[in-house]
């Protein structure tokens, strides 16, 4: 994805600088463009933690250069140890993003293979790089996908302009490049089809106005940002087409565990007749998982994530209270949306039914690994 003009990936190691992970620290977006340098495990957790880093794609990439960091410093006699500390300390960062754990584990199966440190250390290091490629590249396959549903509502339109509504940030930001909800969207505009989005906030964080709203501008794609209230009422007045929208762990009979808020935007397109798919790549499948209500983590997070609010103030980033001092605040970071109130999902591999039926079509191979096999 382009940076005024300049090709950026989210993740990446430089040539001289092979040993530091360098990541945009998304907590200053849009105002400032900041790069960080990560050189320890604990810098990594708190990077992911703390938001400097954040979606699926994203926090699975990172947690996979966390663990080639912990297999630089690792003790030659301990590398193993030293690598499964690390997991469990990148692993409880952020509990919903199944990406994560999934790349903890990765690197673990590999790593158990190295005969010595430098072995590991190469090994975890590729790894990552073709975790990372491989993100990116499921991204674009997501967009070459996805594209075919807003060419047929272009041409029923009439090549009038499809609105599209998203929620939070499920764009190159939140993985290593492209995005997946937004993927059908540059790949649609890129073709020349008239698009526009509505970029709902996305509080507490405001992912949505501060992430996605800058990444369409950055791509020159037609946006308004609206209050997260918003979307029924354009939705009732013909406003919108299409919702898509990302995913932070799907199960493998199609509920989808996404930012706070994705599950009223479901119900309201039901209630309206509007297509509602969600965009993943296949990293974001919990194979072990049937029931997302009853078995998908849900984070919370700090109730100062919802009391304060961050914004630019003449020239410089500050935080203000919105609330009573006194008033407490919950903060639930994500909402579980029923397969039954999804269209469909939007693959690496195609478009599929939100069904254990459409996704194992798609991805046979996983059938062992679920609860249905014998
Ligand atoms: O808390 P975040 O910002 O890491 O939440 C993840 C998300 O960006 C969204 O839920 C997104 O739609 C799915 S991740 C690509």
């Amino acid at each position: 994805m382009k940076i005024n003009n300049i090709h950026y990936r989210t993740i990446w190691l430089e040539e001289a600088t092979p040993n530091v992970v360098q990541v945009i620290d998304q907590r200053s977006l849009p105002h400032e463009f900041v790069i960080e340098s990560l050189t320890t495990v604990d810098e990594v957790a708190i990077a992911i933690k703390d938001m400097h880093v954040r979606g699926a794609g994203l926090i699975g990439a990172t947690a996979a250069y966390g663990m080639y960091v912990a297999a630089l410093h690792a003790d030659v006699d301990y590398v193993m140890d030293a690598l499964k500390t690390a997991g469990e300390v990148l692993k409880m960062t952020r509990p919903t993003a199944v990406n994560l754990a999934w790349a903890v584990e990765r690197q673990l199966a590999v790593a158990s293979m190295a005969a010595n440190k430098d072995e590991a250390v190469r090994i975890t290091r590729e790894t990552a790089g073709a975790i990372a490629n491989e993100d990116a590249d499921f991204c674009r396959r997501i967009g070459a996908h996805g594209v075919s549903l807003i060419e047929k509502i272009s041409q029923a339109k009439s090549g009038n302009t499809v609105n599209i509504l998203t929620h939070c940030n499920a764009g190159w930001l939140a993985f290593v490049d492209y995005g997946s909800a937004t993927a059908p969207i540059y790949a649609a505009h890129d073709q020349g089809i008239n698009v526009h989005v509505w970029v709902d906030e996305t509080r507490p964080r405001n992912q949505g106005a501060r992430l996605t709203a800058w990444e369409l501008g950055q791509h020159g794609v037609p946006h308004t940002v609206i209050a997260d209230n918003v979307g029924g009422h354009l939705m009732q007045h013909g406003l919108v087409d299409l919702v898509i929208t990302g995913s932070d762990r799907t199960t493998y009979t199609g509920d989808v565990a996404n930012k706070i808020g994705t599950y009223l935007k479901a119900l309201a397109a039901q209630d309206n007749g509007i297509p509602f798919y969600v965009a993943l790549p296949s990293s974001t499948f919990d194979w072990t998982m049937q029931d997302g209500l009853k078995e998908i983590p849900i984070e919370q997070r700090h109730g100062g994530e919802v009391q304060y609010i961050q914004g630019l103030h003449e020239g410089t980033i500050k935080k203000v209270l919105l609330t009573p001092q006194t008033s407490p605040a919950v903060n639930y970071g994500f909402d579980v949306t029923p397969a039954r109130l999804v269209t469909g999902l939007i693959t690496e591999r195609g478009i599929c039914d939100a069904s254990a039926a459409g996704i194992l079509k798609l991805y046979p191979e996983k059938a062992a690994q679920t609860k249905l096999s014998p």
